[in-house]
């Protein structure tokens, strides 16, 4: 069955987890690994249904990549170095990563190439990146108004652009910064602040980057490298999947939980910044530097005294994916809390912010919601007594995990359904919840 039935709270407990493996790094390392000159492997790639999505997407395009028990390799054949037949279709699935930032790689691409993903992608836009695409000299060809499918033909005459981002969307910027890697000349971007591996990529990689920073931008400059060179990763735990289990032990009793080996990027944090203001214990631990990355261990107490947020909207980008877990601390916090400037949160997998409003109501929880903004009127005595069905067709991984949270920390009966959207991001959530649920102190 593709539902899940959880009808307990679960019980204080001391545990210590690692989590999978980092979304972002790892699409991120498959792609440029599929440009890099000779062969390149990674160490604790996650077996999520994007990452492999990603592997078999640069297979199609004649890279070769070979599975090994602890890592995988990539043989690379150096930067523009696809090799396929006409009338390719590439399939993103359900990776909004993956289809935004392949298409960067593509603008020279000398056939046509389809690009598709699953019901969840063919719903988002891709003008956000085929507009700058195209001024590389791409050309684009859609079947409905800027959704998926969409075929690119590449150019042979492409020169470096200047860009501006103002959406912070790291997968914009990076969607450009590969397609610089084909350009050549310089590529300027001036982008508001997100997530920032690319970059940090592009330095270890000794990609000739130049990169100023104001207080809302980042302002970076790409000349065309000669060749990426091939590099070996290590993909350290992904945040996103971590708040979930942050969350968890916060709102559970008497609870501890270290997680192990965490990327903290502060580009990518938000989430423990905003839940220290709001009043969770969480404690970083043996922080350590990897490749331009800050890595660390994760201690998290649970806490009784949780206080409302007026959310920072510069604390947006860098809790992007995270903020239905957050809403649901809000919901147990002591006051109202108010998170404005996250329309954005409704370009996701699915429309996010409407869907954590509906969860919330469900759960009994008042809120006040608009098209950018949500003010969530918190209880700190919050006791679900009903039964809750969550019929999500919409394949987000997250709605399911922010719906597993709250029926293990709120109570009442929950059925929530799309179980399989896990695999997406998260493949052990599940196994992990289980781990936790044995370890009572
Ligand atoms: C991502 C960027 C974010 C995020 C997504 C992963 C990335 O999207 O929501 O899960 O790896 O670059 P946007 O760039 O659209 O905000």
């Amino acid at each position: 069955m593709n539902s899940f039935v959880i009808n307990k709270k679960i019980d204080s407990f001391e545990s210590k987890i690692n989590v999978d493996g980092d979304k972002s790094l790892s699409i991120r390392w498959i792609l440029l690994a599929s440009q890099a000159t000779g062969v390149s492997k990674a160490y604790n790639l996650p077996k999520s249904e994007d990452v492999t999505a990603a592997i078999n997407l640069i297979k199609k395009l004649g890279i070769k990549v070979k599975i090994h028990k602890k890592f995988c390799e990539i043989h690379g054949n150096g930067i523009n170095g696809f090799k396929y037949k006409k009338n390719l279709t590439l399939d993103a699935k359900n990776s909004g990563t993956l289809g935004r930032l392949i298409l960067g790689l593509l603008i020279k691409s000398p056939k046509k190439i389809k690009l598709i993903g699953d019901k969840s992608l063919s719903k988002r836009d891709f003008s956000r990146v085929t507009v700058p695409l195209s001024r590389f000299g791409a050309k684009f060809y859609y079947n409905k108004n800027n959704k998926l499918p969409l075929s690119i033909l590449g150019t042979k005459s492409v020169k470096g652009i200047n860009y501006l981002e103002n959406k912070g969307s790291a997968q914009c910027k990076s969607s450009v910064m590969f397609a610089a890697l084909n350009s050549p000349g310089t590529t300027s971007i001036k982008a508001k602040k997100s997530r920032n591996h690319t970059e940090l990529l592009f330095k270890y990689l000794k990609i000739p980057t130049k990169i100023r920073s104001t207080k809302k931008y980042d302002l970076i400059d790409i000349k065309q490298p000669k060749i990426v060179p091939a590099f070996n990763y290590q993909i350290p735990g992904d945040i996103s999947s971590s708040a979930f289990f942050i969350v968890l032990t916060a709102l559970a009793n008497n609870s501890q939980l270290l997680i192990k080996n965490v990327n903290i990027n502060p580009s990518r944090i938000g989430v423990i910044k905003i839940l220290k203001k709001m009043g969770v214990k969480i404690f970083l631990k043996n922080q350590k530097n990897y490749r331009g990355e800050k890595l660390s261990d994760i201690l998290i107490r649970s806490s009784n005294k949780l206080k409302a947020i007026n959310c920072p909207s510069e604390l947006n980008s860098s809790a992007i994916d995270e903020f239905l877990v957050i809403f649901l601390v809000a919901a147990k916090a002591k006051g109202i809390s108010y998170f404005k400037d996250i329309s954005e949160l409704n370009q996701k997998e699915s429309p996010r912010l409407n869907w954590g409003a509906k969860i919330l109501n469900m759960m009994g929880v008042k809120t006040k919601l608009t098209k950018s903004s949500i003010k969530i009127y918190g209880q700190p005595n919050l006791e679900v007594k009903k039964t809750i069905k969550i019929r999500n067709y919409l394949k987000d991984h997250r709605i399911f995990m922010m719906c597993t949270i709250a029926a293990l920390t709120c109570g009442g009966q929950w059925k929530i359904s799309d179980k399989d959207s896990i695999n997406t991001s998260f493949p052990s959530f599940l196994k992990i919840i289980k781990k936790i649920g044995n370890k009572s102190p």
